[in-house]
C-alpha cells in the first residue's frame, strides 16, 4: 500500500509535535511531504531531520539562512516567507494537518482546501474567523475536513449523520481551566504564570490562556456550528472538570452518546490521520474504577464572560467571528506581555466587538479579503483600548 503523504502546518507546536510524533511511529503508513513554522528554525530543521521531511517552510525570512544552515546535506528542500508557506499549501497533499496558531493559519488552510488536500484541522480560528467561506470551499473541493480539537473529534465520533433529524443537542465539555472555583480577586490579580496553569491539557499558550477566560470554548461554540448540522439552540457547553468526557451527543430516543479518553491530543489526531480506520496509540489508558468520579457543572457567564458573548457573536455571523478572534489575538500578547489584566482580556474583546458593530464594520464577509479587512480592523481597535487602559 502507498504511503500517505502528509503537510503540518505549525510543526513546531503542541499539536504539530503530536502530529510528528504519531507519524514517525507509523513510517509504513505516513511520508512527510512539507512541515511549516514561524520563526523556530532549530526546532523545524530538527523535526524534518527526524521524520525526513522533502520540503519545510519557515514565514520569517529571517531565520531562513539559520534553517539552511541546520539542512545543510540532508537534502531537504527549503523555502521562506508568508508566499512561499501560500505556494507550498497550494500543492496537494492526502492530508495536510492544520495547526498553526491564530488567524494566520485561515489562509494557508483555505488554499490547501481549494487544492484539494483534505485537512485534519485544530487551527479553530479559520472557521470562527470564515467558517462559511471554508465550508463553502471544502463542498466545492469534495475534499474531507476532519476535526482535531478534541471536543470535536467526540462529537464527530459519536454524530450520526444518516440519524442527524433525531439529534437533540450536543454537548460540547470545558475543564473550566485554572479558574473554575477561582474568585473575581483572585482572577483580577491573577498574571500569565497562574493563567498558563492548565489543570489537565498541555497546550501552546496562546490556547491556554484562551481555556483560562473560557474563550476557547466560546471559539469551541461556534466551530461546532460549522462542523455539524445543527442549530444555535442545540448546542450546550457542560464544565467537565476531569477533562475525560470530550464531547457528547444526544439523540431523540433519550440515548445520550459520549465519546471518552485521556486528555491526549494524540488520540484525535491519530483518529484523523487514520480515519476512517484507526491506528494504535501507545499510552494511557482510562481506568474508571481509579477515576471513580466524574462531574459536569453549567458554567458561569459572570465570571467567564465569554460564554455570554459567544451567542450574540454567532448571531452576528461570520464577521463578528472574526473581530472576536482578532481582538482576542491581541488581548492575549498584552496579557502575556503584562501589559493588561485578565480580566481585561475579554474587556477589550467586548469593547472591540461593540465599537466594530457600531461602525458597521461587522457585516457578513464573502471573500476572504474581507475577512482580512475586519481582522485587521479588530486587532487596531483591541491595540487602541490596550493602550488606553
Ligand atoms: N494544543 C492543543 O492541545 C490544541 C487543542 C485543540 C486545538 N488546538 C489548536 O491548534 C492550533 C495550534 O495550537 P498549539 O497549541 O499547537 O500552538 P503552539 O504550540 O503555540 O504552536 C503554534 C505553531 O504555529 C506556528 N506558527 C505560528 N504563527 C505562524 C505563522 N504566521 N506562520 C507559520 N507558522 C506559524 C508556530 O511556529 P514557531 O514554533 O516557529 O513559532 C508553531 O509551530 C491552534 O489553533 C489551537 O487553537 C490546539
Amino acid at each position: 500500500m502507498s504511503r500517505q503523504k502528509i503537510a503540518v502546518l505549525g510543526a513546531t507546536g503542541s499539536i504539530g509535535q503530536s502530529t510528528l510524533d504519531l507519524i514517525s511511529r507509523n513510517p509504513e503508513s505516513y511520508e512527510v511531504g512539507l512541515l511549516v513554522a514561524n520563526s523556530n528554525a532549530q526546532a523545524l530543521a530538527d523535526a524534518a531531520l527526524a521524520v525526513g521531511a522533502q520540503h519545510v517552510v519557515i514565514n520569517d525570512e529571517s531565520k531562513f539562512a539559520e534553517l539552511k544552515a541546520r539542512l545543510d546535506g540532508s537534502g531537504i528542500g527549503a523555502a521562506a516567507g508568508r508566499q512561499a508557506v501560500l505556494d507550498w499549501c497550494r500543492e496537494p497533499f492526502d492530508m495536510l494537518v492544520s495547526a498553526m496558531v491564530g488567524a494566520a493559519g485561515l489562509e494557508p488552510t483555505y488554499s490547501a482546501i481549494n487544492a484539494g488536500s483534505n485537512v485534519a484541522l485544530a487551527n479553530k480560528e479559520s472557521l470562527v474567523c470564515a467558517g462559511r467561506l471554508v465550508r463553502g470551499a471544502v463542498q466545492k473541493a469534495g475534499t474531507a475536513l476532519l476535526p482535531v480539537d478534541s471536543e470535536h473529534n467526540a462529537i464527530f465520533q459519536v454524530f450520526e449523520h444518516d440519524n442527524a433529524d433525531q439529534i437533540e443537542k450536543i454537548i460540547v465539555t470545558a475543564s473550566g481551566g485554572p479558574f473554575r472555583t477561582a474568585s473575581f480577586e483572585t482572577m483580577k490579580k491573577a498574571g500569565p504564570a497562574e493563567a498558563l496553569r492548565h489543570p489537565n491539557w498541555e497546550m501552546g499558550s496562546r490556547i491556554t490562556i484562551d481555556s483560562a477566560t473560557m474563550m476557547n470554548k466560546a471559539f469551541e461554540v461556534i466551530e461546532s456550528l460549522h462542523l455539524f448540522p445543527v442549530e444555535t439552540r442545540q448546542i450546550e457547553v457542560l464544565v467537565h472538570p476531569q477533562s475525560l468526557v470530550h464531547g457528547m451527543v444526544q439523540y431523540s430516543d433519550g440515548s445520550l452518546l459520549a465519546q471518552m479518553g485521556p486528555a491526549d491530543m494524540r488520540v484525535p489526531i491519530a483518529h484523523c490521520l487514520a480515519y476512517p480506520k484507526r491506528m494504535p496509540v501507545e499510552g494511557q489508558r482510562l481506568d474508571l474504577a481509579t477515576i471513580g468520579q466524574l462531574t459536569f457543572e453549567r458554567p458561569d457567564p459572570e465570571r467567564f464572560p465569554s460564554m455570554r458573548l459567544v451567542w450574540d457573536v454567532i448571531e452576528q455571523g461570520d464577521g463578528a467571528g472574526t473581530a472576536f478572534n482578532g481582538a482576542d489575538e491581541v488581548a492575549v500578547a498584552a496579557f502575556l506581555k503584562e501589559e493588561i489584566g485578565f480580566l481585561d482580556i475579554v474587556g477589550v474583546v467586548e469593547d472591540t466587538l461593540v465599537r466594530l458593530n457600531g461602525q458597521g464594520l461587522l457585516a457578513q464577509p464573502s471573500t476572504l479579503a474581507d475577512v482580512l479587512h475586519i481582522d485587521g480592523e479588530a486587532r487596531r481597535v483591541a491595540r487602541e483600548f490596550i493602550e488606553a487602559l
